[in-house]
């Protein structure tokens, strides 16, 4: 078992782990992701101290399947690419993509993020793994911008320092040719009640960068192409699997405009 100490911004990758480990344990998962399942089981960490419920695990694997999808449509499009998968946490994603060796992937999260996934999951072709704040731009110096890019970022912009996280996404826009941006992002509202939001409260995190809308995107040079509610991932084929309390409360809550709005999944493209 491995021992973990995390603390703030940096535990939260733990909460959402657990939720990937939690949907892989249903009888009938939205992603199910057994990898996730497994490096719980590696992982010596009192996982219930997150207070994740089986709705709530549910809303992180909708979230995660949603991304991964526009992620497969890009590499569908563009086998010869880059992926940076930015705040990459424990995330799976790499393994659930399983990218031919024409694409160069790279996880991206602090250095003890990076130490314990090196000791979880196994290295694989074209795939690398870099320790550094995202906001430190020295680490996009190793990476080739000869190709289209794709950036992934689930569950990180809010924890940036908001004028460190436009740098970020401006300096990514002016080193690769072409690509998109798909991340989740939350309203300036959303930052403002974050104490309601149980796993970034319990992991004593604090979430810092709201977007004022869609042109603060545009004025850093992306496009905005598609933008969806939280709210909205949950399919018509997964909503059966949630208990009827989060059912009826998504149908209630979706329909005052400040809920809706606090937290998107954005599609861009430069
Ligand atoms: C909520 S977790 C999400 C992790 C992963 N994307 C997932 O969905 O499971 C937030 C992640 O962002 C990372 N993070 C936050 N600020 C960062 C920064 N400045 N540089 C690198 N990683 C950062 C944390 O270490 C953590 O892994």
């Amino acid at each position: 078992m491995e021992k973990v100490h995390f603390t703030e911004e940096k535990a939260t990758m733990l909460a959402t782990l657990y939720g990937r480990a939690v949907d892989a344990r249903l009888d009938r998962p939205i992603l199910g992701d057994q990898a996730a399942a497994e490096a719980v089981d590696k992982i010596d960490y009192d996982w219930r101290k997150f207070g994740m419920k089986t709705d709530a695990a549910l809303s992180v694997a909708a979230r995660a399947a949603a991304l991964d999808a526009w992620t497969r449509e890009f590499l569908d499009a563009h086998p010869t690419a880059n992926v940076l998968h930015l705040g990459c946490g424990m995330d799976t994603r790499v393994y659930r993509m399983d990218p031919p060796p024409t694409v160069r992937w790279f996880d991206v999260d602090y250095p003890e993020t990076v130490e314990l996934r090196e000791r979880i999951y196994p290295a694989r072709d074209g795939y690398r793994m870099i320790g550094s704040s995202v906001t430190e731009l020295g680490w996009l110096d190793e990476i080739p911008a000869d190709r289209p890019t794709l950036v992934v970022a689930e569950g990180l912009t809010m924890y940036l320092d908001p004028e460190k996280g436009r740098a970020l996404l401006r300096a990514l826009v002016e080193r690769f040719p072409s690509g998109e941006m798909v991340f989740d992002a939350f309203s300036r509202g959303a930052i403002a009640v974050q104490k309601i939001n149980t796993p970034v409260r319990r992991s004593g995190a604090t979430l810092h960068w709201g977007l004022a809308g869609p042109a603060e995107l545009e004025a850093l040079g992306l496009t905005v192409v598609d933008a969806k509610s939280a709210m909205d991932l949950v399919t018509p084929e997964s909503i059966d699997r949630f208990t009827p309390v989060a059912r009826w409360s998504l149908k209630v809550l979706s329909k005052i405009a400040f809920l809706r709005n606090m937290s998107h999944l954005v599609r861009c493209r430069f």
